[in-house]
């Protein structure tokens, strides 16, 4: 059994999806401090299959041994953390504590269970500023430039520290860092998708929000980069791609002789600027998007890729996907869904 904690989230109920279609059976820890369980319910629905669901805080560690006790626990997949960059700024007491402390208390009671493979959630934010597009694992770890960015390059470093320290014991912590992109898109049923609280921080999900008619116009935070039209360059990965790679990295981990600590990059390598994204979103969807060109968002870069030659050797995945895959499913998704999971 596979513990998914924040398996009710974006990312993971499609990662528990593809967990289920792989004949995984799967426990979702999840508090529901975003998201609902109406996405698990989809998640049954659309594999067919049945999962187990329990309400619960990752900071709870009473909470935690008696579920690590209670279930044959293989493997963790640790998607639950606060995401919003801005909000982090706010609330930095907040997000160390769940972000860090709660991934700390996951690893306490993996321990005292004797589970040992972790796939940990972190992100392409912690290159930093200094090193440009394409970022590969081997480059060290930037300067991080908010709390919830810091909060993933510190939990790299536990994770990476645990490891080392539990090398030569009996129960060595065999840990993935997953390095996501920009993920974007929903599952092709249009039955689950990203359903932010209050107004979207990201790109797609405004742009749908927009499309829908839930916001007015979309900002385009500058057109004076030094990119191919003045607009931001990112990676866009679809959602489906990126739950595949976990499978990838778990199935990798299964097969380990030994116990690591190894970094994978999961995007598509390819830029696709703010622009080419609105336009593919318009034309593939047969929708306008108004939008303005306003100021540049603090703490913006202006072209952010992977390399992804690593997982594509190592775990043997890359992306499937294409832009015009991931405008098309995140619209059938609001389309059917314009209130998100709220009926
Ligand atoms: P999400 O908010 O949809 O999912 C996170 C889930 O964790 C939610 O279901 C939430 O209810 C749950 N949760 C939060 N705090 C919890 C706690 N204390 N105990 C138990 N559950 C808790 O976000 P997502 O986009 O699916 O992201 C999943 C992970 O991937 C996060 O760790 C995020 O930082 C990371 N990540 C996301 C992106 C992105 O752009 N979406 C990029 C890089 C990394
Ligand atoms: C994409 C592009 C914006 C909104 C963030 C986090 C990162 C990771 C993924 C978690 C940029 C532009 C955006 C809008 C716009 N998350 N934009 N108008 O900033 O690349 O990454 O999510 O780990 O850590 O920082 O994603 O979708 O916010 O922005 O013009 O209303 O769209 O300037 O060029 P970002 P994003």
């Amino acid at each position: 059994m596979i513990l998914v904690t924040g398996g009710a989230g974006y990312i993971g109920s499609h990662t528990v999806l593809e967990l289920l279609n792989d004949n995984y059976k799967v426990l979702v820890l999840d508090n529901l401090s975003n998201a609902s369980v109406e996405s698990l319910q989809r998640v049954e629905q659309i594999s067919g299959r049945k999962l187990t669901f329990v309400q619960g805080d990752i900071r709870d560690e009473a909470g935690l041994h008696e579920l690590f006790s209670a279930y044959p626990i293989e493997a963790v997949i640790h998607f639950a953390g606060l995401k919003a960059v801005g909000e982090s700024v706010e609330k930095p007491t907040e997000y160390y504590d769940v972000n860090v402390n709660g991934s700390l208390c996951l690893v306490r009671a993996m321990q005292k269970a004797g589970v040992s493979k972790l796939v940990f959630s972190s992100s392409a934010t912690v290159y930093g500023e200094e090193a440009p597009a394409p970022y590969k694992e081997s480059m060290p770890r930037g300067t991080t430039t908010n709390p919830y960015g810091t909060s993933k390059a510190m939990v790299e470093q536990i994770l990476t520290d645990i490891h080392a320290a539990s090398k030569n014991t009996a129960n060595p912590l065999d840990v993935t860092l997953l390095r996501y992109f920009n993920p974007i898109g929903a599952h092709e049923s249009g039955l689950i998708g990203e359903d932010p609280q209050g107004i979207p921080n990201n790109l797609m999900p405004y742009i749908s929000q927009v499309a829908v008619g839930r916001l007015p116009e979309l900002s385009v935070f500058g057109d004076d980069y030094e990119t191919s039209d003045g607009s931001g360059v990112r990676d866009y990965i679809h959602v489906v791609d990126l739950a595949k790679g976990h499978l990838a990295a778990l199935n990798k981990m299964f097969s380990n002789k030994e116990a690591e600590c190894a970094i994978y990059n999961l995007g598509s390598g390819k830029g696709t600027s703010v622009f080419e994204l609105v336009h593919a979103f318009e034309h593939e969807n047969g929708v306008k998007i108004p939008y303005k060109v306003a100021p540049r968002r603090a703490g913006d870069l202006a072209t952010c890729y992977a390399a992804v030659d690593k997982a594509a050797k190592e775990l043997n995945w890359r992306t499937e996907k294409t832009i015009k895959d991931m405008v098309r499913d995140t619209w059938r998704w609001q389309s059917n869904n314009p209130n998100g999971y709220k009926k």
